[in-house]
């Protein structure tokens, strides 16, 4: 390679980037030009001193889990006004501690504890869907789905303090905070007149919610409850060195962090998966069986080994979802796959492209949950699948995710056949997740159990 590690990788000009835009009409089908053209690393010209990108498992591990050379940096930084100083985007000392201090909360033992609860609010929930199926009316999943997450995830967080009927609420109110985020993110290297699409409708959000948060925390202050969920593991926190609690702005902050990391990731994954399923009969049919072999009652963490194929369904559909693109900001120089990162300057991957690697995957246009069972499994390269990132900063919720996806995927499977529109496929659409376009229009079709 000539002048390797003195060069930046090969990318479009400003002029180039801003046609092939012009010319894709949507940032997928951008990556996928820039991919066709320049290969499995390539620069973009984003973000101070740029951003490189690459597109193979060898080429992720090197800077994305080396948080001392890489941090979040600049564009996470970006996001500070709708979603706080909070881990997702804080970075040095105050991140290291406030993980360190958070990670507990997700781990086994207070996973156990969140099964019951996540259980029984997808149970919940389920009913509705009942109600939906017996219409017999093709009604728009997404949004149903959505509610469905929204209230799991809030019960988790704050259980007997929150009333469910503001769920619908909610998700609107976040899909409004997205929306500016997306903004911030679009225009975080741009002077600071030009104005963020989307901001007056997500300042008023991001205010709203703030609200609620300062209003749950202070019931709670007021009357303490026993209840096993996020706030008073939060509420007990005492840092390692000095035996302190998170500050009240830290509490906000962090509970903002984990409503908006686990809310629309977790339903847009699982919208993908149902919309995955409709269209693909087989696989379908596979997680009915081990869905109707299933006798539990939802309220255990082990459970989740009975359903392994709920988990490959749930992986294999944020396969083909994919991300558009996790970026770090390097401290030093540093040469990724013989080219040159100068100190300041973005690293990226985006697993959309990378899912779609047919070097990587193979047939990656087909959706095969098998390729996460087994050995086909054990066979992937440890940074393959990078939908909850990886390294010291890999997603705090992902066992939480799992645990909410394989449930409401069994629950879902057991009651229910998705019946969608003849020739209807799903087609990606980006709000910081990824869902999907016009979202999940279908009828619930009531299943006789063992059909
Ligand atoms: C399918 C569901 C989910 C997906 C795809 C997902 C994805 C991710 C990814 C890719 C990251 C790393 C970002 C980076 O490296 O820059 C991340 C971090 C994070 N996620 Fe998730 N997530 C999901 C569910 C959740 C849930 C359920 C929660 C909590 C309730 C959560 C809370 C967080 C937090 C707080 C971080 C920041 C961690 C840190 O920087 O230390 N996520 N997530």
């Amino acid at each position: 390679m000539a002048g390797a590690g003195a060069l930046r990788a090969p990318g479009p000009s400003r002029v180039g980037a801003v046609a092939t835009y012009a010319r894709t009409r949507d940032p997928f089908r951008f990556l996928e030009a820039c991919v066709a053209r320049f290969g499995d690393i390539y620069s973009l010209p984003l973000g101070p001193g740029g951003t490189t990108v690459v597109n193979h498992p060898e080429l992720v591990g090197s800077w994305l889990t080396d948080y001392d050379r890489y941090h979040k940096g600049v564009m996470a930084r970006a996001l500070l006004p709708a979603l706080g100083d909070g881990i997702p985007i804080s970075d040095g000392d105050k991140w290291r501690r406030n993980r360190k201090a958070l990670n507990p909360a997700f781990g086994r033992r207070n996973l156990d504890g969140l099964a019951g609860i996540i259980g029984r609010s997808l149970l919940d929930s389920i009913q509705r869907w009942d109600r939906i199926a017996e219409t017999g009316h093709e009604v728009e999943l997404y949004r149903e789905l959505s509610i469905m997450t929204m209230q799991a995830l809030q019960r988790s967080m704050f259980s007997s303090s929150v009333d469910d009927t503001d769920c619908p609420e909610l998700v609107d109110l976040f899909r409004a905070q997205a929306r500016y985020m997306g903004g911030l993110m679009a225009t975080f290297w741009a002077p600071r007149w030009v104005p963020v699409p989307a901001s007056r409708r997500g300042i008023s959000a991001v205010a709203e919610i703030n609200r609620r948060i300062d209003d749950v925390v202070g019931r709670r202050r007021a009357a303490p409850t026993g209840d096993a969920d996020l706030l008073n593991l939060l509420l007990d926190i005492r840092h390692e060195d000095n035996g302190t609690q998170l500050s009240e702005a830290e509490l906000r902050d962090e509970l903002m962090g984990l409503w908006f990391g686990g809310f629309d990731t977790t339903g847009s994954a699982l919208v993908w998966a149902l919309a995955l399923l409709a269209v693909n009969p087989e696989a379908a049919a596979r997680l009915r069986e081990e869905a109707d072999a299933y006798h539990g009652d939802f309220t255990s963490f082990a459970d989740l080994t009975s359903l392994p194929y709920a988990k490959a369904v749930f992986d294999e559909a944020q396969r083909v979802q994919g991300a558009l693109l996790l970026t770090r900001q390097a401290l030093v120089d540093d040469e990724i796959g013989g080219y040159l990162i100068t100190a300041g300057s973005q690293v990226g991957v985006s697993a959309y492209t990378l899912n779609r690697n047919p070097a990587v995957w193979e047939h990656p246009e087909r959706f095969e949950p098998e390729r996460f069972l087994g050995e086909q499994r054990a066979a992937h390269h440890r940074h393959q699948f990078v939908q909850f990132g990886a390294g010291p900063r890999h997603c705090i919720g992902s066992g939480m995710a799992y645990l909410e996806a394989q449930f409401a995927l069994t629950m879902i499977a057991q009651r229910f056949e998705i019946v969608t529109p003849q020739g209807w496929t799903p087609r990606h659409e980006f709000h910081m997740s990824i869902g999907i376009k016009g979202g999940l229009p279908a009828r619930l079709r009531r299943r006789k159990v063992g059909a």
